[in-house]
């Protein structure tokens, strides 16, 4: 078992800085795109089999240090009752927004093994097949919200801001929720053989500082605080959060995770003992090659005063990077960072 990246997490000494890719198992795989030919997005993600066989292909392929489970963040956001469809090209699509108490009261706070049990399933098949650490996850309560309030995708999140500020007592509500709900998946994944959490807060850089801490991240703080017990290493990524760094530490992560609109020199100033998890820009993948292993020296000699550091992108790969080009920027990790 290789359990470098195990160690990074904890701010453990490493051999070499170990790497995985956010989404790493997805559409830029031929292979996985093999798998999407026969089956739509939703079915792929309870089917446990092939669930297991599409998070193995880009450790296989890549030689990542870590894999992460194949499920989505809209999930459990189902199993609250909100229906939900994936459409080609437009994204997730919730058609009962939530903007009313009543919609909120519709809301369940669902049993985990009881209506998402293909995921502890997926769980406790890739135990047994995998040599590196298996990271479970969940969205964060605010960018889960989001969903649920605008009904998918959105660019200027409206509707999610009118609500915060004309009925602040029914968006805390609805947070509360999500938050219960989110609790009980994770303590569910840990139980079935999640080895890392992490939470993805892929909107929460739309929030000003103040309503960060005063809407967002008390619910990231209960989900950690909660997940004590399990002694499992949480990581936290909060995308577009450099302005939100310093309150961030505040969440109880063992592990931040950057973007890359922050120098990785100034966020190790900033968190002290924290582990950090990122910053590669994902589109700098198309770097020719010669610039991208010089970009990634730069920034692993820029780590190396981290407490502990993941080599990753800032957010997720980009669907039409040629995958020999992720396979590029592993190796270099690996053979810059002296394994
Ligand atoms: O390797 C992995 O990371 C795969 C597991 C995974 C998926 N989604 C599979 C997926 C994870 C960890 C996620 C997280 C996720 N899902 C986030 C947080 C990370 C981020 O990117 O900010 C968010 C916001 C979602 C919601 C979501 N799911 C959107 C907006 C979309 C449509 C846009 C897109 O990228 O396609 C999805 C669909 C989705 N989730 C796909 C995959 C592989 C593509 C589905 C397909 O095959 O068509």
């Amino acid at each position: 078992m290789n359990d470098t990246f195990l160690k990074a997490c904890r701010g453990e000494k490493t051999d070499y800085v170990p790497v995985w890719m956010m989404r790493q198992a997805g559409r830029y795989l031929p292979e996985y795109q093999k798998v999407r030919g026969n089956i739509s997005f939703l079915s792929l993600c309870k089917t446990p089999e092939l669930c297991v066989e599409v998070t193995l292909q880009p450790v296989t392929r890549l030689h990542m240090d870590a894999a992460i489970l194949f499920s989505d963040i809209l999930i459990p956001m189902e199993a609250m009752g909100a229906g939900l469809e994936f459409h080609e090209g437009r994204g997730p699509v919730f058609h009962d927004t939530i903007r009313d108490q009543a919609g909120l009261d519709r809301l369940i706070i669902p049993d985990p093994e009881a209506t998402m049990g293909f995921v502890m399933e997926t769980i406790r098949l890739l135990r047994r097949e995998l040599q590196v650490p298996l990271i479970g996850f969940a969205g964060a309560p605010f960018t889960c919200a989001t969903y649920l309030i605008e009904g998918g995708s959105s660019k200027t999140f409206w509707e999610t801001k009118k609500m915060m500020f004309t009925q602040p007592e029914l968006f805390h509500g609805l947070m509360e929720k999500i938050t219960a709900c989110t609790l009980a998946y994770l303590q569910a994944q840990a139980k079935a053989g999640a080895q890392v959490l992490q939470i993805f807060d892929s909107w929460v850089g739309i929030l000003a500082p103040c309503d960060f801490e005063e809407f967002a991240l008390p619910y990231v703080q209960t989900i950690i605080g909660g997940l004590q017990d399990t002694t499992l290493p949480i990581i936290y990524f909060a995308n577009n959060g450099a302005t939100l760094l310093d309150l961030s530490i505040r969440s109880g992560a063992d592990v931040l995770g950057l973007d890359w609109r922050i120098n990785i020199r100034d966020a190790i100033r900033r968190v002290g003992n924290k582990a950090l998890q990122g910053n590669l820009d994902p589109f700098a993948l198309m770097l020719p090659r010669d610039a991208l292993r010089q970009r990634i020296k730069r920034m692993l000699d820029a780590a190396t005063d981290a407490h502990g550091y993941i080599f990753n992108l800032g957010h997720g790969i980009h669907q039409f990077t040629p995958p020999d080009q992720a396979k590029c920027a592993v190796d270099a990790v690996h053979e810059l960072s002296g394994r």
